[in-house]
């Protein structure tokens, strides 16, 4: 296939080296095509050793080629990255003022934009404005990653890594537009980590959910466009940028929280560890010890299951019949039964459209930073196998999630 590889002036272009490498090594011939600026940052001489074709960036070098309209034209694909505010503010405006912005005028094909810059400059309303745009042309823009940028600031803005840009690539030029970003314009609710029960001012009763994997699912939708709501019980792990929080502590916080976020949601993902019980009463002072006394005893009364609850409210209209409801499990199987049927026994309880499953014990999952799923289907679809470190699963799941809302038909 033919790629066009356009670098823009940014310091991340010396990592679009190893992209380069990825795209001739799967044997795609790559026209690179550097921006004035990123000639700053990384020579000519690299992109024409590593792609091994020449390189320009101007409209008037060997001009019987017609390079201006040839390239574009020509290309199964054209690849942006570093994708500056600058170069997504002139490919949103139309200008061709280069070579790189006259093939973005030309490009007949698929094009991909892996965006990188500071923070600052990628939240500012007027590059918002410019990545919505060229989304509304069907052009992808990719989320920056998140994480240490050039200065001693992080935060998102990173380039994409180039494996992830890659697959990105690839998947687009097979014509999997959803791929890339399968839930753009679409609104996800996420509840994660645990909620703590109040038995007196001081203590309570929580369990050993981290909000990792929660978390983990808040920046793959995020990243997969969608405007992301997390519903945050207790976590240990801080709540990712350019995601709405609401911090919650109880299982009826919880529910109060996700009943109204779900009322405009097309995803709603429970994977919050809910408590099934709490203290039937919640003592205004603290319980004291006294040696006096009889031993406490904690009366527990049902919390409502919130999943079920959403699944009924969207059961009852037509508003609310294409929204999608995933359910999470955390198994164990014992003498009666493995844990995949318990867990797609529970599937038909809640009536959850997905139920992500998990086999837990005492070391797994809770807390650690690889997990191993399995994500069931109210339809009946064969159980698909997700594992990995959790955000690779909570890639899988977004994935899924996307093919569900697309209706293309998922790969196990
Ligand atoms: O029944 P179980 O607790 O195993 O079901 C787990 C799933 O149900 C998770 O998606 C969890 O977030 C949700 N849940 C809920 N309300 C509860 C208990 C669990 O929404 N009270």
């Amino acid at each position: 296939m033919r790629i066009v590889l356009g670098v823009g002036g940014g310091i991340a272009a010396y990592k679009v080296a190893s992209l380069l490498r990825l795209f001739t090594e799967a044997g795609h011939h790559v026209t690179v095509i550097p921006t004035e600026a990123s000639t700053r940052f990384v020579g000519t001489a690299t992109w024409e050793a590593l792609s091994g074709n020449p390189v320009s960036n101007s409209v008037f070098d060997d001009v019987h080629q017609v390079n201006h309209v040839r390239l574009g034209h020509e290309a199964d694909l054209v690849v942006v990255a570093p994708a500056t505010a600058d170069l997504l503010s002139k490919a949103a405006a139309g200008q061709a003022g280069d070579l790189l912005t006259n093939t973005l005028l030309m490009a007949s094909g698929p094009v991909l934009f892996a965006p990188a810059m500071h923070t600052e400059m990628w939240q500012h309303a007027a590059t918002r404005a410019n990545v919505e745009t060229l989304r509304s042309r069907g052009v992808a823009v990719l989320e920056p990653a998140s994480g240490r940028l050039t200065g001693s600031d992080s935060g998102p803005g990173r380039l994409p890594e180039p494996e992830d840009i890659f697959a990105a690539a690839m998947a687009l030029m097979h014509g999997d537009t959803d791929i890339a970003l399968p839930l753009a314009g679409r609104t996800v609710t996420i509840s994660a980590g645990g909620t703590r029960e109040p038995l007196d001012p001081v203590r309570f009763l929580g369990n050993r959910s981290s909000g990792k994997q929660g978390v983990a699912l808040a920046v793959a939708a995020r990243n997969a466009g969608a405007t992301v709501r997390l519903l945050a019980a207790h976590m240990e792990v801080p709540a990712p940028p350019g995601v709405e929080t609401v911090s919650v502590e109880t299982a009826l916080q919880l529910r109060e929280a996700a009943l109204a976020a779900a009322a405009d949601s097309d995803v709603v993902i429970m994977s919050a560890a809910v408590a099934d019980f709490r203290p039937a009463e919640i003592s205004g002072t603290k319980i004291k010890k006294r040696d006096d006394t009889a031993d406490p005893v904690i009366s527990l009364v049902r919390n409502p299951d919130i999943l079920q609850e959403l699944v009924e409210l969207r059961n009852q209209g037509p508003e609310r019949e294409d929204q999608l409801i995933v359910g999470f499990a955390a198994e164990t199987g014992d003498e009666q039964g493995g844990v995949l049927a318990y867990a797609q026994a529970k599937l038909q309880r809640k009536g959850c459209d997905l139920l992500v499953v998990n086999h837990v014990g005492a070391d797994k999952v809770f807390g650690q930073d690889t997990n191993a799923v399995v994500i069931l289907s109210r339809s009946g679809s064969e159980p698909q196998e997700a594992a990995g470190t959790k955000t690779e699963v909570a890639a899988a799941v977004i994935r899924r999630i996307g093919c569900e809302l697309n209706h293309v038909p998922h790969r196990a």
